[in-house]
């Protein structure tokens, strides 16, 4: 006999009904649940609690990250640029105190029209805008709902350029962090993105990559962000932890990494969804994906064609390639073809 789950009342709360049919519907066809999922509740708070860590931390991704758009700034100020003013395009807007310096420089150059926030989740989105304009009072704040693997870029981040009929506006768009390296269809979310930028604007992406034939694939997931991604599914889902484990691995098949709950019980799930319920089985043996992080394979020399490649074919032109060789993080800025 398979053991009921009791789904915890938080499930319902925190996710929409939608995102609910869309987790169901991954839970029982794919056996997992995407970590776009994982910025809800409890989460958001783990997520402030890695963001101060990486800024305490000596030497750090978002420190990378920073700096990578310290540069961007700096050349903005130094190259003739085509505009007046600027709308700054947060996809993923998860660390506010990432974009803080960006924010206030363009600011204190009365060169900042908006500050755009695009997230999946609302508790990030609040999270941004009460820090945000805690910091600067006076910012244009602007935040939308948006899932970028399922959807174009919101209309409204291509209308906020008529904001002054009299001056020219255009976007910046920043996508940091690694996190296009964790959904599944990677050209997809560019192709998203790409939509509706303009042939004079830029896309500013970060993530990590590997070098070909490292060693350190045994990630340390037990303390990676994406155990406790788990631990929170698990608790939404109403599994007794006994009954599962948390597994992390390179998928050598996929190329990535990933994370995800191995079932030592047979389970079944009833879900209430808005057209009626729902029933999904997990057994024994079986592993639900919750986290994979896609990792690029650069050559000793940092050259990786495997990226400039799916960026061309997304209907991108890599003009700015860097690594950070330390933390094997790759830092792009890239134009429409
Ligand atoms: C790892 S955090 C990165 C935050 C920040 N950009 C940084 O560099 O630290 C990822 C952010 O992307 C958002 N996100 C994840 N998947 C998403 C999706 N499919 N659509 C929109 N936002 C998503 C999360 O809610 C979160 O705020």
């Amino acid at each position: 006999m398979a053991i009921s789950a009791s789904i915890h009342p938080e499930f319902y709360t925190v996710f929409s009904p939608e995102k609910i049919a869309e987790i169901v519907n991954y839970l029982d066809t794919e056996k997992e649940i995407p970590f776009k999922f994982c910025y809800q509740g409890n989460m958001v708070k783990e997520w402030e609690d890695f963001n101060e860590a990486q800024e305490k931390a000596r030497l750090s991704s978002a420190k990378t990250d920073d700096k990578f758009l310290k540069n961007i700034c700096i050349h903005l100020f130094q190259a003739e640029t085509p505009c007046d003013r600027w709308n700054i395009i947060d996809i993923g807007a998860g660390n506010p105190g990432l974009v803080k310096k960006l924010v206030g420089t363009f600011l204190d150059s009365n060169i900042l029209n908006s500050y755009i926030a695009l997230d999946i989740s609302q508790g990030i989105l609040d999270m941004s805008r009460t820090q945000l304009t805690e910091w600067f009072p006076q910012l244009n704040w602007q935040g939308y709902l948006w899932d970028f693997e399922r959807k174009t870029i919101p209309e409204s981040v291509a209308e906020r350029r008529s904001d002054r009929p009299s001056e020219k506006i255009e976007n910046l768009y920043l996508y940091i962090g690694g996190t296009f390296c964790n959904v599944k269809d990677r050209l997809g979310v560019l192709k998203n993105i790409g939509a509706r930028m303009l042939p004079s604007e830029w896309l500013c992406i970060s993530f990590g990559v590997d070098y070909i034939g490292s060693k350190n694939k045994e990630f340390d997931f037990k303390t990676h962000i994406s155990s406790a991604a788990c631990r929170y599914i698990i608790k939404l889902l109403g599994i007794d932890p006994k009954d599962v484990e948390i597994l992390g691995y390179f998928d050598e098949e996929w190329g990535g990494y990933k994370t995800g709950i191995v079932f030592n019980e047979d389970y079944e799930f009833k879900f209430n969804l808005q057209e009626g319920e729902k029933i999904v089985y997990l057994n024994r043996g079986d592993r639900v994906t919750v986290y994979r992080f896609f990792s690029y394979a650069i050559e000793s020399d940092t050259s990786c064609p495997a990226i400039f490649e799916d960026f061309r074919k997304a209907g991108l032109e890599i003009i700015s390639y860097r690594i950070e060789a330390l933390l094997s993080r790759v830092m792009i800025v890239c134009q429409l073809l």
